[in-house]
């Protein structure tokens, strides 16, 4: 039996009180989108492209003193001038929350390499990335086809499910718990984690850390079960990969499990149910992809670009003026990648979903050096699980519109998505 000492006492990282800045929670109504917007707010989830577009047109740059202080912009030139500049703003810490995070862990960071700078990012990322190439990723697609399949299946006899959380969520969850290796009666645990991570950040810091310790703990059994019993996956190749002639650091092989964890689930589950949601309210669009299979691929690029689910945020490293507004070091950015892909300036007709659109270099995920590193896995995902939906339920409709709930906070999709199907 091997035993890797790096992961046996490892403990949990309690971030330093004295590096950690806290701020008072703002969580009232929002009062004016320009000056006090709110990310978490219900009205954001619900009408966020709205919201982007009054922005764009009025406040392009818009600011919060939620949160410490925060920007927004939304045209596409200044989210792409943001995420290509890492001189300025760094990815210390990627999700907006009430508290500054430290900078002890750097240049690992946290959960690398997304939370990693230059030139450690680079490294970081390259050890990552040939798991997750177009022939790697090609490998899960028969498994993943069978799964959807499954849920399908277990829809029998009924007249309305709800896509969201009975098929949109199990797909990611599946896939990513596959690859890393682990056992796939966990899979209910991860969606708490995620919820954790990425929603729960109005949350008092106490409550943070429990939930993060819980998440910690989870990955560092699977980490010590794969030491104790090698397999050919995504923990195995972490546990031995090696940088710069050394094996990893036990917080950046647990950190970069954690990111793959989160990183694929949320992300996924939302461009599913986004796009199932507009097939359902757009009867055209289904019709013609289930007479026109050739056209599936293309249109999940519109649906990426038009229903882009992912925000990501920068910290300001020195003051700097961009965009005609002086950001001061330590604000927080976000990076609406969605709103960056409704631009009428980048994209004709930016409003339109145009399911055979034919130039669409889109910002789904993301721009610059922290480029979606799962991008191929997602793509795949995201085919199979409507080819299959299309070829198995070729009718449907929102059972209930006004059942229909977006999230709030930086991942945006439909969580309850209630489709008549019978
Ligand atoms: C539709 C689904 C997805 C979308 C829209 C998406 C979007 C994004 C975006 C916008 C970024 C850039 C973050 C930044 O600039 O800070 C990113 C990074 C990343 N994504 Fe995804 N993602 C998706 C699915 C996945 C999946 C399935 C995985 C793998 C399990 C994954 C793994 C990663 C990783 C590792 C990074 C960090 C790359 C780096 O820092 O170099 N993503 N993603």
């Amino acid at each position: 039996m091997t035993v890797d000492d790096r992961f046996t006492d490892y403990p949990f990282q309690q971030a330093d009180p004295d590096t950690v800045v806290q701020f008072e929670v703002m969580d009232g109504p929002v009062t004016d989108w320009a000056t006090d917007f709110s990310h978490m707010d219900e009205e954001y989830a619900a009408n966020a492209h709205e919201i982007w577009d009054d922005l764009r047109e009025r406040c392009p740059i818009a600011r919060s003193e939620r949160f410490g202080g925060t920007w927004l912009p939304t045209r596409y030139e200044d989210v792409a001038a943001i995420a290509y500049d890492t001189e300025n703003f760094t990815s210390r810490h990627i999700i907006v929350g009430n508290f500054r995070p430290p900078m002890d862990l750097a240049p690992v960071g946290s959960v690398p390499p997304i939370s990693s700078d230059p030139p450690f990012h680079h490294d970081a990322r390259k050890l990552l990335l040939p798991a997750f190439t177009k022939t790697n990723t090609a490998k899960q697609e028969p498994t993943t086809r069978a799964f959807c399949h499954s849920l399908i299946d277990a829809f029998e006899g009924r007249d309305v499910v709800d896509a969201a959380t009975e098929y949109a969520m199990h797909i990611p969850v599946r896939v990513i718990a596959d690859m890393l290796g682990f056992p796939t009666e966990d899979t209910p645990k991860f969606k708490v984690f995620v919820e954790n991570a990425l929603e729960g950040i109005n949350r008092s810091p106490e409550e943070r850390q429990a939930s993060t310790e819980e998440l910690f703990t989870y990955i560092l059994e699977q980490i010590r079960d794969h030491v104790e019993n090698p397999r050919d996956d995504l923990t195995t190749y972490l546990i031995n990969a090696e940088l710069y002639g050394e094996k990893l650091s036990p917080q950046h092989v647990a950190g970069t499990m954690i990111l793959l964890l989160i990183a694929g689930i949320d992300t996924t589950w939302s461009a599913i149910g986004a796009s199932l949601w507009h097939l359902a309210e757009n009867p055209e669009d289904r019709k013609r992809l289930v007479a026109e299979p050739e056209l599936r691929a293309t249109a999940v690029e519109e649906f990426l670009r038009a229903y882009a689910p992912v925000t990501m945020a920068r910290l300001v490293k020195e003051d700097v003026e961009l965009g005609g507004v002086k950001m001061k070091k330590e604000d927080w950015v976000l990076l609406p990648f969605p709103a960056a892909n409704r631009d009428p300036e980048r994209f004709e007709d930016a409003d339109k979903v145009i399911i055979d659109r034919e130039v669409n270099r889109h910002a789904a995920f993301g721009l610059g050096i922290h480029r979606c590193a799962g991008s191929h896995l997602a793509r795949m995902e995201l085919r199979v699980a409507l080819d299959v939906w299309l070829d198995r339920i070729p009718e449907f409709t929102l059972a209930d519109p006004d059942g229909v709930r977006w999230s709030t906070g930086q991942i945006r999709g439909p969580r309850a998505l209630p489709m008549r199907i019978g």
